[in-house]
């Protein structure tokens, strides 16, 4: 029996792959390598010792994807791939719609045709659109401001309503706050194209010299400092939530949701300060407008993930600070060409 990972060499599903296979499970990854290299199958090897199935396809290929099926044993499937871009989701949200719906559409249709009725899937924070309050609870009132996001509900939506369809059905959706870190031995992180939008990712780049200073999209929010306020989650504390999702999947049918955040709120400028205690590099910056769209704060209650799924955060953000630090020495173009 094996996990079908979807987007499995990409950002969280390479640090998924590594922990199911360190937990001994089989895996066949498929993903069209349009945001991911296929060297992170080599570096997932040295982490582990384990070779995994690979697919190049699309999941826009229904023939392609129902052929994965019926060539393996696949009793469940992670489903991470997508486009995640906010900014560009707004530019072209044609592709963002038919890659992330279309995409989710013949992969649910391929399962369905092949008896696999257990799914994980990628949702996020952003689902809330801008809350009321916070810590934010799974009942929050659901919104959002962009195509991506869009795409995200619409997909939560498309599987509770195959759940109504067919009760045999275990959908587990987890809305992921804000991932960052690496793998501890450095061989596998986070390696955006082009300029990074987002806050890690860009300080990394600031410290390491590559980029002069940070600019912190403003600091009048209504938080502490000024600046905004999100819940970041160690990558590997949040594949691992994957594995417990996959536990849950295999005895109970039904949809459930859960926030897979650390419930700790955390500024732009704690974030600096943090990144900066645990590496010793400076991080220059300079406070310029607010970025359109961004919220003043964003951080989970993450009660029901640990009642239901026996999950939670292990790593602080000293750790994440230190892993994203490794990451980007040890690869300072990432994963190179
Ligand atoms: P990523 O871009 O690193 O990984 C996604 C992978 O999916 C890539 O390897 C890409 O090549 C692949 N892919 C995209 N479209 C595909 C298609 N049509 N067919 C086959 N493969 C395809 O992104 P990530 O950060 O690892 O995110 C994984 C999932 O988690 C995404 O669905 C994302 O929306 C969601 N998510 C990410 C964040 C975040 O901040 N990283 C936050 C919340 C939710
Ligand atoms: N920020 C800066 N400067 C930067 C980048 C970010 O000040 O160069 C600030 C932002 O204004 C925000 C915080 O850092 O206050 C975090 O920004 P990110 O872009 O890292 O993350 P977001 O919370 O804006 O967005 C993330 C994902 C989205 C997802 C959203 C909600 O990137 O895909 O969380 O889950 F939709």
């Amino acid at each position: 029996m094996a996990i079908l990972v979807t987007g499995g060499t990409g950002f969280i599903g390479s640090h998924t792959v590594v922990q199911l296979l360190n937990d001994g499970r089989e895996v066949v990854i498929v993903d069209n390598l349009c945001n991911s290299k296929l060297c992170v199958l080599d570096r997932i090897k040295s982490i582990t010792g384990k070779d995994v199935k690979f697919y190049k396809a699309d999941l826009l290929d229904f023939e392609a994807i129902d052929k994965i099926f019926k060539e393996n044993d696949i009793d469940s499937v992670i489903h991470f791939a997508g486009l995640k871009a906010v900014g560009e989701s707004v530019q072209k949200p044609m592709l963002y719609y038919h890659n992330n719906i279309t995409g989710t559409l013949n992969l649910t249709k391929a399962m369905a045709d092949n008896g696999c009725k257990k799914i994980v899937f990628s949702s996020s924070a952003t689902v809330y659109g801008n809350p009321k309050s916070v810590p934010i609870k799974e009942d929050f009132p659901l919104s959002t401001t962009n195509p991506y996001g869009e795409t995200k509900l619409m997909i939560e939506r498309i599987l509770s309503d195959i759940v109504k369809s067919d009760p045999e059905w275990s959908v587990s959706i987890l809305r992921y706050f804000n991932p960052i870190g690496a793998h501890e031995s450095g061989l596998i992180g986070e390696d955006p194209k082009g300029i990074p939008n987002n806050l890690l990712p860009y300080i990394v780049k600031v410290a390491s010299g590559k980029y002069d200073h940070l600019s912190v999209f403003g600091n009048d929010y209504n938080t502490h400092d000024g600046t905004g306020v999100r819940d970041y989650i160690h990558v590997v504390d949040l594949a691992n939530a994957h594995l417990k999702a996959l536990d849950r999947a295999a005895i109970v049918t039904g949809v459930e949701h859960f926030n897979i955040g650390t419930g700790n709120g955390y500024s732009v400028l704690d974030i600096v300060k943090a990144y900066e205690k645990a590496t010793g590099l400076t991080v220059k910056y300079e406070i310029v407008a607010r970025r359109p769209g961004d919220i003043d704060a964003c951080y989970a209650d993450p009660t029901k993930a640990y009642e239901v799924l026996g999950w939670k955060a292990q790593y602080d953000i000293n750790k994440m600070c230190q892993d994203s630090a490794n990451w980007q020495k040890k690869n300072p173009d990432g994963y190179g060409e």
